[in-house]
């Protein structure tokens, strides 16, 4: 006999005058929050928004996942923040159901573990190239670091090998356009856009800068779709993510919509990872003894080692430094998850960063201890950096490979420093979490006996 789910307002409810506790959520030392003592799920009504439930019931956050077709992301995107204005509401996170399901399908596959490998030797090669350029003995910021390896990796990956001038021409409309979604006339859009009602307000500067970015891009798949056939290409090597589109069968958009695609793949891959390579610097430096495994990795010259104890590392730092502290779905018809009944246009709230500094879900949480990963993968509900179920990162995998191999390169070439005591505290007044000093940290030389 089924049972009548329960109503929003059955649960607690978060009083509006203590709405400001819910920036509590966003930082780290969530355990601290107020908001616990209202239990695993509270219902927020702030005047103007969306009814929310805010969940961090493992059965709600599991239903929720698992429905796909009664949510979407993209329409809480749309209602807090610029984002479609920035990624244009035809990229994947905006579409819903079956239409996404389609999309998913045919932009996963350059992102997936068969092709990870292949993009691995220029990941070396970017570390390289930049690594001259960092000094050596004295304190520096490696969250700059952090944004050129993570576009150096983009470039390299999403458009391979591209002739000189038009790489060039690429690179500053790509410059110009991260330039335009960091100015003050779109952050008013972005800050305005939440206060009326979540409209898409037009923002024609930004707009220009788009169309510049796609117009280089179409240039090049055009090149591409007139160069020798993909068959003719070697299949190892360095095959970019265009390369594994254009002209395969995964190639079924036009060339405005795959020039679209790839620069929102550039848009949610760019920052997510140049803070995440942050975070990951300042946590080895405030840790001397996960330096001290490093190190004897390292010296060994036993790269499974190391390979193994840095993909703890790098679950470890997202698990305490999840770059998007919470993720949502807004219900597109009125539904029921786990029991709970939610409304047509209702959102629903997954606080992961409380998720990920509760003891429910790990001994000792708010310490940085990598080993808890070493022999247990991070668990698909209750880690979850990249959020969780149909719209799950696409580039996940990718951006737990290329955190491993950037660092490992890094550190074959360098020491850290470490300096014990508290790592630096996330930014203030932003939503997602990022080092307030830009991750600094000091680089020593390695001498190594094995690297010729
Ligand atoms: C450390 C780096 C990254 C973090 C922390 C991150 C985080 C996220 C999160 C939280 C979501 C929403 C998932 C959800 O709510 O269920 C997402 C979606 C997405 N990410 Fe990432 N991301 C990262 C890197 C990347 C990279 C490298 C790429 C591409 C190469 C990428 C492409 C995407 C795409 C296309 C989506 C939308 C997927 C869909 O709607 O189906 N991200 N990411």
């Amino acid at each position: 006999m089924s049972q009548t789910p329960i109503s929003l307002r059955e649960l607690p409810r978060l009083r509006t005058r203590d709405l400001a506790q819910l920036g509590g959520l966003l930082r780290p030392g969530t355990h601290t929050s107020p908001l616990l003592a209202l239990g695993e799920r509270f219902v927020v009504r702030p005047p103007g928004f969306p009814t929310m439930l805010v969940t961090h019931d493992m059965g709600d956050v599991r239903a929720l996942f698992a429905n796909n077709d009664d949510f979407s992301i993209g329409q809480v995107l749309s209602r807090f923040s610029s984002h479609d204005v920035m990624f244009g509401k035809q990229t994947m996170i905006f579409l819903d159901g079956a239409e996404h399901r389609r999309e998913r399908k045919l932009f996963a596959p350059p992102f997936q573990a068969a092709a990870l490998r292949s993009y691995e030797q220029l990941m070396v090669e970017v570390v390289e190239r930049e690594l001259p350029t960092w000094p050596v003995g004295e304190p520096f910021e490696f969250l700059k670091v952090g944004y050129d390896l993570a576009i150096g990796v983009l470039l390299g990956t999403v458009f391979g090998d591209v002739a000189p001038e038009r790489r060039d021409r690429l690179k500053s409309a790509i410059s110009a356009w991260f330039g335009e979604i960091e100015s003050r006339g779109f952050l008013a859009v972005t800050l305005i856009t939440p206060l009326i009602g979540g409209a898409t307000l037009p923002y024609p500067p930004l707009r220009r800068r788009q169309d510049e970015v796609d117009a280089v891009i179409i240039e090049e798949i055009t090149a591409r779709r007139a160069g020798p056939a993909p068959a003719a290409a070697p299949v190892s090597g360095h095959r970019d993510v265009l390369s594994r589109y254009v002209g395969t069968d995964l190639d079924q958009h036009d060339d405005a919509a795959l020039a679209r695609n790839m620069r929102g793949i550039l848009l949610g891959a760019y920052e997510t990872t140049a803070i995440t390579l942050g975070w990951i610097a300042a946590m080895l430096a405030g840790h001397p003894e996960a330096m001290a495994e490093v190190d004897a990795a390292v010296d060994t010259g036993d790269t499974d080692r190391l390979d193994a104890y840095l993909d703890a590392v790098v679950a470890e730092v997202m698990r305490l430094r999840p770059v998007s502290p919470f993720t949502g779905r807004r219900a597109l018809r009125d539904t029921v998850i786990n029991g709970v009944a939610i409304p047509q246009g209702a959102i629903v709230i997954v606080p992961i960063l409380l998720i990920h500094e509760s003891e429910r879900h790990y001994a000792d949480p708010l310490t940085f201890r990598p080993e808890r990963f070493l022999d247990n993968r991070p668990s698909a509900h209750s880690w979850l950096t990249f959020g969780a179920g149909a719209h799950r990162c696409l580039g996940a995998q990718f951006a737990l490979a290329e955190a491993r191999i950037l660092f490992r390169t890094v550190l074959e070439h360098r020491r850290i420093a470490t300096v014990p005591g508290p790592v630096e505290p996330p930014r203030r007044y932003h939503t997602g979490l990022s080092p307030a000093d830009n991750a600094r940290i000091t680089l020593l030389p390695r001498v190594q006996a094995f690297i010729s």
